[in-house]
């Protein structure tokens, strides 16, 4: 079976990993890839925009591909699924209306309210001046957050309503139609990928990343600088709580509408400081770094789990296994980012990070005459696996010494909240 996978990151990477694992996969091809795919062992890129539908229907139905995985949210929202389908292509991903979960902040809230899923309050607003005067009337902090996809940098938490504002004025000018304002939630962020046949939905085990690229999580925000599974905050009781509360009555609300969603449900909670789930946000795919931390553990055939997903039989799949333990990944990434960066680093000693254990990911990596060089802000992601996610961390920071290139920048505190409390 060959199987073409979508995208280009540290996501895609592990996604095409796991699959070359699985007896019955004899190609995994991904659009466009990376400089680390396109030397994986039963893996072959196909230099193809993922924009270019027509191009990719082609190559799949040409050379027979089995499923096509779409890993990043641009092409789910602008309707890759709905047009692969019309080829009779098997898709792993939600149509475009189903998309419109992580593509439409105020859509995803419409749907939260309907569905009794808990989230924080907010308003809607589709023109400057009302947003500005309700703004004023709200407590600091509080959240501004752009309706539509904005590459992880439509979200600001204001201190101040001064801040709140400019954000809203900034929003607007930027082109932004609709601007949702919400209350400010504390407590723990945990992401929950589920996979869903559209009928039953299966969580994945809970992972925590870190979003900011400073040590303490301080800074400005960033695709994710690493990411741990599975995370302690959520016990068995508040897994059981996130499924009953959050993730079947999305899919129930997803199906009231009319929407046959098959694919990753990604759920964006806070955990409050009383232990209750609140919705922060949807995604419409696999999380990045999450899904690095979350497939070295699963057992399952990865294949087997997409296709009873696009199939529609998830319900008659065995429960999923998983490995024991715990995983955790860090990332590199090039000097500069989340801002400016250089490119075309030459990029050393990843074999010797896989001989101590660890599965290193190319995200922003290319190849030039044979050499794997940095081609993008986060580079690479290593995880190692271990008993306890100290053990985890341990094995990927001793692989990560063995890699270079210049201006190599990672967070080395990765998962201090689960070290305090490992003890
Ligand atoms: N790690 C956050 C995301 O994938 O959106």
């Amino acid at each position: 079976m060959k199987i073409l996978v979508i995208g280009n990151g540290g996501r895609e990477y592990a996604l095409a990993w796991k699959l070359l694992q699985s007896q019955s996969i004899e190609q995994v091809i991904c659009v466009p890839g990376n400089g680390g795919t396109a030397t994986l062992t039963g893996c072959q890129n196909l230099l193809l925009n993922v924009q270019d539908f027509d191009g990719i229907a082609e190559f799949a139905l040409v050379n027979d591909i089995a499923l096509v995985v779409v890993g990043p949210e641009l092409p789910l929202s602008l309707g890759i699924t709905d047009y692969l389908q019309s080829k009779h292509i098997p898709v792993f991903g939600p149509t475009q209306e189903g998309a419109q979960i992580e593509s439409s902040k105020s859509w995803a809230k419409d749907l939260m309210e309907s569905a009794g899923v808990p989230t924080p309050s907010f308003a809607v607003f589709t023109e400057p001046e009302p947003a500005l005067a309700y703004v004023k009337t709200q407590v600091a902090p509080i959240v501004v957050k752009a309706d539509g996809l904005a590459a992880g940098k439509g979200v600001t938490v204001a201190a101040t309503i001064d801040e709140a504002q400019t954000a809203v004025q900034s929003l607007f000018q930027n082109g932004f139609e609709t601007v949702v304002i919400e209350e400010c939630v504390t407590g723990q962020e945990v992401s929950v990928l589920a996979v869903t046949d559209g009928l039953t939905v299966r969580p994945l085990l809970p992972a925590q990343d870190h979003k900011r690229i400073g040590e303490g999580d301080t800074g400005p925000n960033t695709g994710g600088m690493g990411a741990y599974a599975p995370a302690p905050i959520v016990t068995p009781e508040l897994n059981t709580r996130i499924e009953k509360e959050i993730l079947n009555p999305t899919l129930e609300a997803l199906k009231v509408r009319g929407i046959d969603y098959r694919g990753v449900l990604y759920a964006g909670l806070m955990i409050t400081p009383e232990g209750n789930p609140t919705v922060l946000e949807f995604n419409c795919r696999f999380g990045d770094p999450e899904t690095q931390a979350i497939l070295p553990l699963l057992e399952t055939p990865l294949d087997q789990l997409l296709l009873a997903c696009t199939q529609q039989r998830l319900a008659q799949l065995p429960t999923l296994t998983w490995k024991q333990g715990a995983a955790a990944c860090v990332i590199a990434a090039s000097k500069g980012y989340p801002g400016a960066y250089e490119k075309g680093k030459v990029i050393t000693g990843i074999e010797q990070a896989q001989q101590q254990g660890a599965v290193v990911c190319s995200a922003g990596t290319t190849l030039k005459q044979q050499e794997l060089v940095t081609s993008g802000g986060r580079v690479l992601g290593v995880t190692g696996t271990g008993v306890t996610i100290a053990q985890a961390l341990s094995v990927a920071y001793s692989a990560m010494d063995c890699i270079q290139f210049e201006g190599m920048y990672y967070r080395r505190d990765i998962g201090y909240r689960v070290l305090q409390d490992e003890g």
